[in-house]
């Protein structure tokens, strides 16, 4: 597939994605961050703005502006970014061009609890407006801890900065995890409305961003061979993985309240299933595709509060080896209580009550600590209705598999003769490697939406609606949870615990070993 297809791909790609917006340079504007001294800012949102301003792609009056608690100066911020990126590129940093940004970039230390930080921050961007031209716009990027999110939004709104100055516009950025269940969603959207309206605001999910998240629209929708095969008439299961190898780092404390559900399964992986399941959008715009999104999650059969034990396993990681190293177990983390009942690994069977999708398990799962990290799609067809070949019954079944990360390309397995004397047949798979494919560079899936937020495009953004349906589908499994003990333990270094293994094995299935 990779070989041939390589040109028409790219001609193809080309036409159906016309993605005209790419080229568009966004008006003059700031970007406030909240929490700027912390690890998202210098990590993912500063080296996703250099690599716009590499491209040309920030406007030409353009400021960001930092602030946080931590005492430090202009320079100070900049010279702690310039560090981290030179990390991250191997010290392959374009001097020139971060010259010229980086004189863009701003700090001022503050406390967010208080109305005088934003005093200070609303004369500090009249400033700007006047010194740089950015025009009374503004976007708010929410960075900080999630407890301060409610603060930050009231102080903005009675700071007046819930608009823009002189006309301009004022955006709202908010990271996950939005809330901790459906009522603190629902507290938090009501609080931010309270200000803001909903097209001011961009729910953010970085999975969103990414390229081949968005190839799971671009492989259903341009591409009619899938489409008729895609529901309960030829698919027998559908199994979604996120699955990471790495453990939880320094961030005992931040896990220890999030756990798997609300840290992955709540956005990232709520987000594949709804692409993967949701129908054709009228158009690839924010209402289009968000409306259909939000109709699979209302779909999503609700698990009764007394069956979660039938529907979920929650799994935690003890000590074990991942990549020929020893890890310790979860509890024996960082900031981890001793006897932590933190979910490190999720296994959900979901049911989507609709058309298209009656009677098809949706098997997902995601976990820290598992062998490898690997982010995927797997529709599993139904078998033939008859084997003519002698052994053919043996053969495993069609699988298509949409590879998110890493080495993203789509896979799809059939059976195929075997050369030479007799009919032997085997499965054997028809790959399509996006590396090889494509010579463009794959953009980071922040450089993608800070683009987007910058240019008022929030297609790539949650709507308050589908972040509540999202928690509404994981509240009883939450509330179950939070008045057991019960965890299943696995190693780490392995796909998760037997429990998981037995959920799929009632239905006479098994999980795939990406
Ligand atoms: C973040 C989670 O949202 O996503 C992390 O907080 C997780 O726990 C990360 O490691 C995974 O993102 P990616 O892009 O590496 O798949």
């Amino acid at each position: 597939m990779a070989g041939s297809l390589q040109t028409d791909t790219q001609l193809s790609a080309d036409v159906l994605l016309d993605d005209s917006r790419l080229p568009k340079v966004p008006e003059p504007g700031a970007m406030v961050i909240f929490g700027a001294s912390g690890d998202l800012t210098a990590r993912k949102l500063i080296p996703a703005l250099y690599d716009l301003a590499t491209q040309r792609r920030l406007p030409m009056k353009f400021a960001v502006v930092g602030v946080s608690r931590t005492q430090m100066s202009h320079d100070e911020f900049r010279k702690k970014l310039r560090k981290t990126l030179n990390e991250q590129r191997a010290g392959k940093v374009r001097d020139s061009v971060w010259e010229s940004f980086c004189g863009s970039v701003f700090y001022l230390p503050g406390d967010t609890k208080k109305a005088e930080t934003y005093q200070e921050l609303k004369d500090f961007l009249k400033r700007l407006d006047g010194e740089r031209g950015t025009r009374g716009n503004r976007a708010f990027y929410l960075a900080s801890s999630p407890t301060l999110f409610p603060a930050v939004v009231e102080k903005l709104g009675e700071a007046g900065m819930n608009r823009g100055e002189n006309g301009g516009w004022a955006r709202l950025v908010i990271e996950k995890p939005f809330g901790r269940d459906l009522e603190s969603a629902k507290e938090l959207n009501t609080g931010i409305r309270r200000y803001f309206e909903e097209t001011q605001i961009y729910r953010i999910d970085h999975y969103l961003g990414k390229e081949t998240v968005q190839n799971i629209m671009a492989l259903r929708f341009s591409n009619s061979v899938f489409e008729p095969l895609w529901s309960q008439h030829y698919v027998d299961h559908v199994q979604i993985t996120v699955a990471e190898d790495i453990g939880i780092g320094t961030r005992g404390a931040f896990y220890e309240e999030a756990g798997a559900l609300r840290d992955i399964v709540q956005n990232h992986l709520m987000q594949v299933l709804c692409l993967t399941a949701m129908e054709p959008p009228v158009a690839f715009d924010s209402e289009g595709v968000r409306e259909e999104k939000v109709k699979v999650l209302k779909s999503v059969r609700r698990i009764p509060r007394d069956k979660v034990g039938e529907f979920a396993v929650r799994g935690q990681y003890t000590s074990g080896w991942v990549w020929g190293e020893e890890v310790s177990g979860y509890r024996e983390e960082k900031n981890v209580a001793p006897d932590s009942t933190t979910d490190t690994y999720v296994a959900l069977k979901l049911f989507i009550d609709n058309w298209r999708w009656a009677g098809v398990p949706f098997y997902v799962r995601a976990g820290k600590r598992l062998p490898k990290r690997v982010t995927e799609i797997a529709i599993q067809f139904k078998r033939t209705p008859h084997a003519p070949f002698a052994g053919a019954e043996n053969l495993e079944p069609n699988i298509l598999v949409v590879r998110v990360q890493p080495e993203e390309g789509v896979s799809l397995k059939i059976g195929a003769k075997v050369p030479g004397s007799g009919f032997r047949i085997r499965s054997v798979n028809m790959d399509l490697l996006y590396g090889t494919a494509f010579l463009e560079e794959v953009p980071d899936a922040y450089q993608r939406l800070l683009l987007d937020l910058m240019l008022g495009d929030p297609t790539l953004f949650i709507r308050a609606d589908e972040t509540e349906s999202a928690w509404d589908i994981l509240d009883p499994v939450i509330s179950s949870w939070a008045e057991s003990e019960k965890v299943a333990f696995y190693p780490a270094g392995s796909w998760g615990p037997a429990e998981s293994e037995e959920l799929v094995a009632r239905d006479g299935r098994e999980w795939r070993r990406p």
